[in-house]
């Protein structure tokens, strides 16, 4: 699993431009679903059929894309500006290296503040160089999107770091629970998202599109574990997170409560995940069509949206125990109407 989680992680996908991680999933899962296709969007979705009867038609969904910056002007020595493709933050970004769709790659500066050397820098603030100092030899054009650039790594106590964890951890569960489960009921749809970056945007045409009864997204979450961090009852490896409430959604008690008894059943660690700022692809699709009973699996991630996001391998082995028990077993305590 470290080597899918390597490739993916390295793979460069900022929001709207998921075509080499979309490539990676199908080549990945295609030999052990029943259809896959890929909508207008982008959104890559894969079906397994169920097995016997009492089956839900449940949708698992994971975003492919990545934070990344788009390049708004470029000045005459020859440095690029550039905006956000999602929740960028300055402070991570400075200092770091962008790689562009075309492969060119650049490293951040930010202009100084000499009057004010504590000065927290903004986007605006940030500039792209290339190395060479006229407009004409400028590799990249306005309008172009780029990613950040972060070595995978592999830390002391089963815990990897790299950028795009967020949510290409989602993806390997998605893809590890596809291998490992060996029977169903309900006919399952994974749902590879796009340009949830940038609000959420490609998971609600696909939910309409797939019509989930249930809905599970399985994405990272904060931690209240490092210095000073949000106060949350989330920890690095306190198992798989199961999500009670976000900014977006108020999970569905009833799958809440089921997950926590499928927990239990086979001695899986996990948390109860309040999350005060974030969303997830699950909110919209909660809201499709006529509604869908929905919840959230959360992988606990260190530094969010930074090229050193680090998550623990125990509980990525826990999000998809937790998955593949939930999915094995029929769903009788959701039921949908009277
Ligand atoms: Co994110
Ligand atoms: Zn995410």
């Amino acid at each position: 699993m470290k080597s899918l989680i390597q490739k993916l992680t390295e793979a460069y996908a900022p929001a709207g431009h998921e075509d080499v991680v979309r490539d990676l999933v199908r080549a990945e899962i295609r030999s052990l679903v029943d259809s896959v296709s890929v909508d207008a969007l982008g959104n890559l979705i894969a079906v397994r059929k169920g097995q016997g009867r009492g089956g839900r038609r449940v949708a698992l969904a994971a975003h492919m894309d990545e934070i990344g910056l788009i390049v708004s002007h470029i000045d005459s020595r020859g440095f690029a500006r550039v905006t956000n493709v999602g929740g960028v933050r300055p402070l991570y970004a400075a200092g770091g290296r962008v790689r562009f769709t075309n492969g060119a790659i650049g490293v951040i500066g930010v202009e100084m503040r000499r009057e004010r050397p504590d000065h927290i820098p903004a986007l605006s603030d940030l500039f792209v160089d290339f190395g060479v100092s006229r407009a004409a030899d400028v590799p990249v054009r306005v309008g172009d999107v780029g990613a950040f650039m972060g070595a995978y790594a592999e830390l002391p106590g089963g815990r990897i770091a790299a950028k795009s964890l967020d949510d290409r951890i989602g993806v390997v569960v998605l893809i590890e629970t596809l291998r490992r489960l060996k029977r169903s009921p309900h006919e399952i749809a994974f749902v590879f998202t796009v340009q949830e970056e940038l609000g959420l945007r490609g998971a609600g045409p696909a939910a309409f599109a797939v019509e989930p009864e249930v809905v599970l997204a399985v994405d990272v979450t904060a931690t209240g574990d490092t210095p000073n961090s949000v106060r949350m009852a989330v920890a690095l490896g306190g198992g798989a997170a199961i999500k009670a409430k976000d900014t977006g959604m108020l999970v569905d008690p009833r799958l809440r409560d089921l997950l926590i008894q499928r927990a239990k059943e086979a001695r899986l660690p996990y948390q109860i995940e309040v999350l005060e700022g974030g969303r997830t692809d699950a909110a919209e699709m909660q809201l499709a069509r006529g509604g869908a009973i929905a919840g959230c699996v959360s992988i606990p991630c260190r530094n969010v949206h930074s090229p050193v996001e680090v998550v623990d391998l125990g509980d990525v082995e826990a999000a998809i125990g937790l998955l593949v028990a939930t999915l094995s077993k029929p769903m009788d305590s959701l039921v949908i109407g009277d």
